[in-house]
């Protein structure tokens, strides 16, 4: 009970120096959001999706599941991002992995973790899509963190392929899709460089 205390204590000074320093912020804040970014992530406690690009409340609208998977499937992403879209006309979708990613990790050893071990079947997917490059791997650690990569780049592509964003882009709207990773131990970002954008007309 101690450690909820501390938190809702947090919780209030952090929300009075907010309001020290910008008079009004949550009240204009609470009648609209008009964020650019949809971030779609790991569920990692270490890796905070408005912190780690330095951004206040408001300006990020955020998904975050186990090993940050885009499943065509899923209605809790599907409906994230048809929102984040249609609605709230977010400009750029993120989809940013971590390296040590335990998601990642876990799809690479025997299914052991139960209910978990379904959902990360579609990190052994791209693992399948991808054994010949990650097979000539030697380094397990190498290994696993290429995998990360190909993860985040195999989700922008799921992304891409939603309806919602194939419909946007046909209307022309502005909106693009973007690949990044984050690093555990530097906390840097790394952009992937795999950027999509409409198709041209
Ligand atoms: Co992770």
């Amino acid at each position: 009970m101690n450690t909820l205390n501390t938190l809702l204590e947090n919780n209030k000074n952090w929300a009075e120096r907010i309001e020290r320093e910008t008079p009004g912020f949550f009240e204009e804040l609470s009648t609209q959001q008009t964020p650019e970014y949809l971030w779609i992530g790991c569920a990692d406690s270490r890796v905070p999706a408005n912190q780690i690009v330095n951004l206040p409340p408001g300006e990020v609208f955020v998904h975050r599941n186990i090993a940050n998977v885009v499943v065509h499937t899923d209605l809790n992403c599907l409906s994230v991002i048809q929102y984040a879209v249609e609605v709230l006309k977010v400009k750029h979708i993120i989809v940013c992995g971590h390296y040590g990613c335990g998601g990642v990790k876990a799809s690479l050893g025997d299914p052991k973790n139960g209910l978990v071990d379904h959902w990360l079947r579609h990190i052994r997917d791209v693992y399948r899509f991808h054994a010949i490059e990650l097979d000539a791997i030697n380094d397990s650690e190498n290994r696993e963190n290429r995998l990360c990569e190909l993860n985040v780049i195999e989700q922008v592509a799921n992304v891409s392929n939603f309806t919602t964003v194939l419909n946007a882009w046909q209307a022309g709207q502005e909106l693009s899709v973007h690949g990044w990773i984050y690093g555990l131990e530097d906390g840097r970002l790394k952009d992937l460089n795999v950027d999509l954008f409409a198709p041209k007309k």
